[in-house]
């Protein structure tokens, strides 16, 4: 497709999602598979790996640092780590894309490497707050710049990093692992303390690679000068992904569809719980242990909603999957109210501001707030909104397409492609209709 075309989505109203599908790999799982797989000693096998853009850009950055990886093909590829010690500096710069989860880790574990290195990314990644990760990294002795508080990030070698204790200001699984990765450079300790439960999957993968990593409470801590050792990685369906079926088939009448092998952290399951609150018809199957993060098949039927206040603790367990449990609000009865969830303005997009607008758009009553939303249940309409680029608004709006009384035209779809290859695809496969319209730029 040529630079100057856009991707939009026709979504047709109407469908009902019935029988068995599987959701691409972990996006957040992924990241780390390429990261601690080519810091540490030996060749690591991974399968399930997530073939979309954002973690593609973290594959790519690693090979420009010399690490040879093989795949990915169908989810497999293989690692030949280089050690804590063997990446080489890249002759240019590394480009993450769109992926903040990509930036902010490997600005901690550059930190602690002997050569320049500078991050940049697309126009939405270039104004995320990158701060939160280059304040503690300076206390560490990283010599590391930002413009302005946002990206290109420049990153000068450093000789010693040394261990801190880090209050965190806010609940971010990924400034936690910036910290932790950074932590393996530095001398002494690294010990970041969390205001709410954050995913702990940088800390579940040292574990598997025999980094030791010590978890009191919402205390992590990390020494500098161990070594990582290869191993092999199962990386299950990505919650996240997950979250547009297990809404789409709540709020459709006749909806029942199972959805297998759905990685069920359980700093990751705030969907299901909120869900649950709402009334959702919602059970896990086959509970089982995947490459160290349990793991369940779901399915999930048809149930009338009611709105709900969501609770402010589940708000960093369910904090990608919003955009979508908007529109499972928009169909509840009553009203559903979140505070606490600034964060969600700081993401891809604003995704407090970029719902409301699109969800008042579509004839439901949605309000932002500074911290939230409030949203009372109706009816859906049909017209014309805007995804502000963010992978998770195009598709919950097309999730929103199950109960729309018209069309809905959602418009620039293309960064689907970082987290979800293949959306489009599955949800006609199991019974939306959703075209990808492709449109000449100016058009
Ligand atoms: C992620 C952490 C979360 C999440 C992001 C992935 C990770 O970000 O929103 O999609 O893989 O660590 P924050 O740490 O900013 O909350």
């Amino acid at each position: 497709m040529s630079a100057n075309s856009k991707i939009n989505y026709l979504v047709k109203p109407g469908g009902c999602f019935q029988g068995e599908i599987t959701v691409p790999g972990d996006k957040s799982i992924s990241h780390r598979s390429i990261m601690f797989g080519s810091l540490a000693n030996g060749k690591s096998e991974i399968e399930g790996f997530l073939e979309g853009e954002d973690s593609l850009a973290t594959l790519k950055a690693f090979a420009k640092m010399g690490v040879e990886i093989t795949g990915p093909e169908n989810g497999r590829l293989s690692i030949e780590g280089v050690g804590m010690h063997g990446l080489e500096m890249p002759d240019s710069a590394l480009d993450l894309g769109n992926s903040g989860t990509s930036m902010r880790l490997m600005s901690g574990l550059l930190s602690g490497q002997n050569f320049k290195s500078i991050l940049v990314g697309d126009k939405s990644l270039s104004g995320r707050p990158m701060k939160r990760v280059t304040d503690p990294l300076s206390q560490m002795g990283a010599d590391i710049e930002t413009d302005n508080g946002t990206a290109p990030l420049k990153i000068n070698p450093h000789a010693v990093l040394h261990g801190i204790d880090y209050d965190m200001p806010i609940a971010s699984a990924q400034v936690k692992s910036c910290l932790l990765l950074a932590g393996m450079y530095a001398s002494g300790k690294t010990c970041v303390t969390e205001p709410g439960i954050t995913r702990d999957h940088t800390e579940r993968m040292l574990k598997a690679f025999g980094y030791p990593v010590e978890v009191n409470g919402n205390k992590v801590c990390i020494e500098g000068g161990h070594e990582l050792t290869a191993c092999n990685i199962q990386i299950p369906g990505d919650i996240s992904s997950a979250a547009f079926f297990l809404v789409g088939a709540s709020i459709t009448p006749g909806a029942d569809l199972l959805i297998k092998n759905v990685g069920i952290n359980p700093t990751r399951t705030g969907v299901i719980d909120v869900l649950k609150l709402m009334g959702a018809n919602l059970s896990l199957e086959n509970n089982r242990m995947f490459g160290g993060e349990p793991v369940a098949d779901i399915r999930v039927k048809y149930s009338q909603l009611k709105g709900v206040e969501i609770p402010e603790e589940l708000v960093p367990l369910a904090i990608d999957e919003f955009p979508v449990l908007f529109v499972a609000a928009a169909c509840a009865e009553g009203r559903t109210i979140l505070t606490g969830a600034e964060e969600l303005r700081v993401k891809e997009s604003d995704r407090i501001q970029a719902m409301a607008d699109g969800l008042v758009v579509l004839g439901v009553d949605a309000k932002a707030t500074d911290d939230g939303i409030v949203i009372q249940g109706g009816q859906i309409g049909g017209g014309e909104v805007k995804s502000f680029d963010d992978h998770r608004i195009a598709m919950a709006f097309t999730i929103a397409g199950l109960r729309a009384s018209d069309e809905i035209k959602v418009i620039d779809c293309a960064n689907v492609a970082t987290s979800f290859p293949g959306f489009v695809e599955l949800v006609n496969s199991i019974g939306l209709r959703a075209e990808i319209d492709v449109e000449a730029h100016g058009q």
